[in-house]
């Protein structure tokens, strides 16, 4: 029999090895790893389990929530206040910062996440996740606000995701690589399915959501132009398009087997860089494409160098296989 390594076996050895997890970071990510195992629990319960539909609610971005959003949010929030290991937690579905209760003892980390990630595929069954980022409390003041988690994703503690769908995988990083586990549904542990995930530099894939092309930027629809002119354009290639409408479905097939993912600036709210989420969105998926050999840009800077002003601010994603990804960035750049 092949020898199974869990997440629990995988998160010791690396802190022996490389001295990346001390303990109350150890705590945190198995901590959200049996989060994610609940919400995948109730995903998978579906219509039998109440959970689909709206919550008749909307979030601090006027977003509509769905029902799940709401119940993995609270699953999250319940799974880490009282470890020990946080000091406290901000996510896409609370206004503001979840400061640790003070009959808790607090901890050095502040955790961010996306509960559930691609709202509008949870009623159609289609694939969704979780994302979350880690970051160290660097005062040492007891008390703790907004201010505290306003840094730039370089300095990231861990980052990672679980995805629920056909099978239930968790992505992670802790500066490190880039490991994947599978969840094991009869003895409900993790167990490392790859341990280090590669994303190659060339890709023929592209994810965008095509319907808003006539409203990019010129040198975005530029790049998309030339992909679709196929082998007798100016690439002298074919390209093929995915778009699951899950950033962390067609993250996770970009860590798999490359390609590249753009959620672009576009001209209907030209104050609002883009749709997504810097913090919770995009530096995770930023620190962990990166972490696999791939690169990641609002199309003019590292995602990563960016310094956030504002919990829920918003940015250009472009991420994925280096050399497109390069690319898209040189086009904006040089359009000045
Ligand atoms: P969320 O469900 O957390 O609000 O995020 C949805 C995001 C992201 O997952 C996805 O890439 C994008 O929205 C889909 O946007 P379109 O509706 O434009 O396809
Ligand atoms: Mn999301
Ligand atoms: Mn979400």
């Amino acid at each position: 029999m092949t020898k199974r390594v869990s997440l629990t076996q995988y998160l010791v050895e690396q802190q022996r090895e490389h001295g990346l997890i001390p303990a109350q970071l150890r705590l945190l990510i198995e901590v959200v790893a049996r989060a994610c195992k609940r919400i995948a629990i109730a995903v998978n319960k579906g219509a039998l389990g109440d959970v689909l539909g709206s919550a008749g609610t909307d979030n601090v971005q006027g977003e509509v929530q769905k029902k799940l959003d709401v119940i993995s949010n609270e699953v999250l929030i319940e799974a880490n206040e009282w470890g020990g290991h946080l000091a406290a937690m901000a996510s896409e579905e609370m206004d503001s910062i979840h400061v640790v209760p003070n009959r808790y003892p607090q901890g050095e980390y502040m955790l961010l996440f996306d509960p559930l990630d691609g709202s509008s595929n949870i009623d159609v069954n289609v694939s969704i996740g979780t994302i979350f980022s880690v970051l160290r409390k660097v005062t040492n003041t007891r008390g703790i606000s907004e201010e505290d988690f306003l840094q730039p994703g370089k300095q990231q503690a861990a980052a990672g995701y679980c995805v629920y769908g056909p099978q239930t995988t968790l992505v992670l990083t802790v500066g490190s690589g880039v490991a994947m586990f599978t969840l094991d549904r009869e003895t409900g542990s993790w167990v490392l399915t790859d341990d280090e995930l590669r994303i190659p530099e060339d890709t023929k894939e592209f994810a965008i959501n095509m319907s808003n092309m006539r409203h990019w930027a010129p040198p975005m629809r530029q790049y998309i132009d030339e992909c679709l002119a196929g082998k007798t354009g100016p690439r002298g290639k074919d390209f093929n398009m995915r778009w699951v409408a899950s950033m962390v479905a067609d993250v996770h097939r970009i860590l798999t087997r490359g390609g590249v993912f753009m959620y672009p600036w576009d001209q209907r709210e030209p104050d609002k860089p883009g749709k997504l989420r810097l913090m919770y969105e995009a530096n995770p998926m930023a620190f962990l494409v990166e972490q696999a050999g791939g690169m990641a840009t609002n199309a003019k800077e590292r995602i990563l160098d960016l310094q956030p002003t504002r919990l829920h601010e918003r940015v250009s994603v472009v991420l994925g296989s280096k050399n497109e990804v390069e690319r898209v960035t040189a086009y904006h750049r040089d359009a000045g």
